[in-house]
Order: structure tokens, then sequence, then C-alpha cells
């Protein structure tokens, strides 16, 4: 009787179907809430090209890998991210998940129209970083782990440009980047939160209208997320 129950129990160990990421995937057990739409099982990869600051080839990137932007939900994702950029010799940050919502960035450019500092971990209600600062194309990471990775609540990269009879036109970083450090020994903040341009850097001369984002860091990888095969 024993071992017959001791065989049942073993038999889900033995006949489980093994979780599998495509290549290019690794695989990473999450733990399932309301926050990650009850995740349990992700495949993370990180694909390298040209003028990943430009938000449309990022997720271009992803889509072609039948993925979506995605992000890091704990330390030990952060640190494959952070092995691999040392295995690729990828020192820029990574374009991720995240981008700040219409209805936000109005009220970003409201502030600088003002003159007024817009800090997303202050603001009340909707536009709280905690809240729905981001939108973000994928629902399965839970995003906290990465915002607490801020130095600077974001918006923290802006730019305006105006010249008689034109408007004044705002710009601010809107979308989500994201750069591991790989620091096995000690690190009590092993990653760093970023916000880029999302029309990236601009190539080729440009007006000085439309240099904005010309200073800001390459990326040159993307943090793609997909459900496991
Ligand atoms: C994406 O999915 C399609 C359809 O299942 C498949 O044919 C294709 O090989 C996949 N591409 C990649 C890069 O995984
Ligand atoms: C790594 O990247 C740096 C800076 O982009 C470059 O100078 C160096 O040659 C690269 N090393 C390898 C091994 O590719
Ligand atoms: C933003 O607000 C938070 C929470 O009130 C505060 O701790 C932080 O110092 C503020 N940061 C800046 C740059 O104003
Ligand atoms: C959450 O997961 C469920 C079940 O897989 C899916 O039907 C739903 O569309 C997901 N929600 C979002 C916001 O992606
Ligand atoms: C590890 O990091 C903590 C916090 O920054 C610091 O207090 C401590 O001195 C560090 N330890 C070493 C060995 O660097
Ligand atoms: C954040 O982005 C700015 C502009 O691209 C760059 O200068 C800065 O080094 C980045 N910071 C981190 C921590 O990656």
């Amino acid at each position: 009787m024993v071992a017959l129950l001791l065989l049942f129990l073993t038999i889900p160990a033995v006949f489980g179907k093994d979780v599998q990421c495509p290549e290019g995937f690794h695989h990473f057990k999450r733990t399932p809430t309301a926050k990650n739409n009850h995740t349990k099982d992700w495949c993370l990869g990180i694909f390298p090209a040209d003028r990943l600051d430009e938000r449309d080839r990022a997720r271009s990137v992803c889509a072609n890998n039948n993925a979506t932007l995605s992000l890091p939900e704990n330390q030990k994702e952060s640190d494959f991210i952070a092995a691999f950029s040392t295995k690729h010799n990828i020192s820029e940050t990574h374009a991720a998940d995240g981008q700040t919502s219409p209805r936000c960035a109005a009220r970003v450019y409201k502030a600088m129209k003002e003159n007024r500092d817009f800090n997303s971990s202050a603001v009340k209600g909707e536009c709280n970083l905690n809240n729905r600062y981001f939108l973000f194309d994928n629902a399965n990471t839970d995003p906290a782990f990465v915002f607490a990775k801020f130095s600077y609540p974001p918006p923290n990269q802006f730019g305006s440009f105006w010249s008689a009879n034109e408007p004044k036109v705002y710009h601010f970083a809107a979308c989500l980047a994201y750069s591991p450090q790989f620091n096995p020994t000690n690190a009590t903040n092993p990653g760093y939160a970023n916000t880029s341009y999302c029309v990236g850097r601009p190539i080729g001369k440009v007006d000085s209208e439309h240099d904005f984002a010309s200073g800001q860091q390459e990326i040159k990888s993307v943090i793609c997320g997909r459900h496991p095969l």
C-alpha cells in the first residue's frame, strides 16, 4: 500500500512535462500573482540589433521572434540579462517593455510648460510610477522589481525647442530601458532602470528641432519575452 502510494506520488514528477523555451530564450519560473497575470513560466531572450532606441524597431525585433517586449521580474532574471550582456559584450542599456501612457505624457507636457517638476514617485493617482505612469505591451511581468531600480524617478530626460513664429515643442524620454549590472560578490542595487526617447537617436544630419535625442545612450539590444513552447 505504501509502495503504491509512493508510486503515485512520483509519477507526476517523472512524467511532468518539461517546460521548454524556443532557441534564443531562457526559461524562468515566476511566482504567479495578479500583478503578472498569474504567470508561472516565462521565457526571456535578449536580441541584439542596431538602433533599438527606436521603439518600433525594438518592438519589431520581439515580434519577429514570436515574442513581445518584456522585463526582468526579479534579481535572477536580471542576472541572466547581465551575464548575456557580458558574454556578448553589450555595455549599453537594453530596450525594455514600458512606455508612458498618453494621458500621463500630457501631464508631463503641462508641467514642462508651467516649469514645474513632475515626479512620478510623488504624484498621486493614475500617473504615479507604481500605478499607470507606464503602460506595457505585455501583462506577464510585475514591473515592481524594475521600478525599484530607478535612481531618479521618471520622467528624467527632457528637451524643448522653440524659435520665432513656431510653437514651442516639448519632448521627454517616455520609453523604459534597463541596464543590469553583474556583480555576484556584492551589489545592493545591481541594475538600473532608465528612460530613453522612443523616437531613437536621429540618423544623419538633422535640424536643431529634431536633434533632442542625439545625446542619448545608444541601445543595441532588446529584452523580449514569451510563453514557453
Ligand atoms: C514564429 O512562429 C511561426 C509560426 O509558428 C514559425 O513558423 C516561426 O519559425 C517562428 N519564428 C521564430 C523566430 O521563432
Ligand atoms: C567589446 O566592445 C568594446 C566597445 O564597444 C570594443 O572596443 C571591444 O573590441 C569589444 N570586444 C569584443 C571582444 O568584441
Ligand atoms: C520624488 O518623490 C519621492 C517621493 O515623494 C521623493 O522621495 C524623491 O526625493 C523625489 N525625487 C525628486 C528628484 O524630486
Ligand atoms: C491574462 O491571461 C489570460 C489567460 O491566459 C488571458 O486570456 C488574458 O488576455 C491575459 N491578460 C492580459 C491583459 O494580457
Ligand atoms: C556591499 O554593499 C553595501 C551597500 O552598498 C555596503 O555597505 C558594503 O560595504 C558592501 N560590501 C562590500 C564588501 O563591498
Ligand atoms: C540614462 O540615460 C542617459 C541618457 O541616455 C545616459 O546618459 C545615462 O548614462 C543613463 N543612465 C544609466 C544609469 O544607464
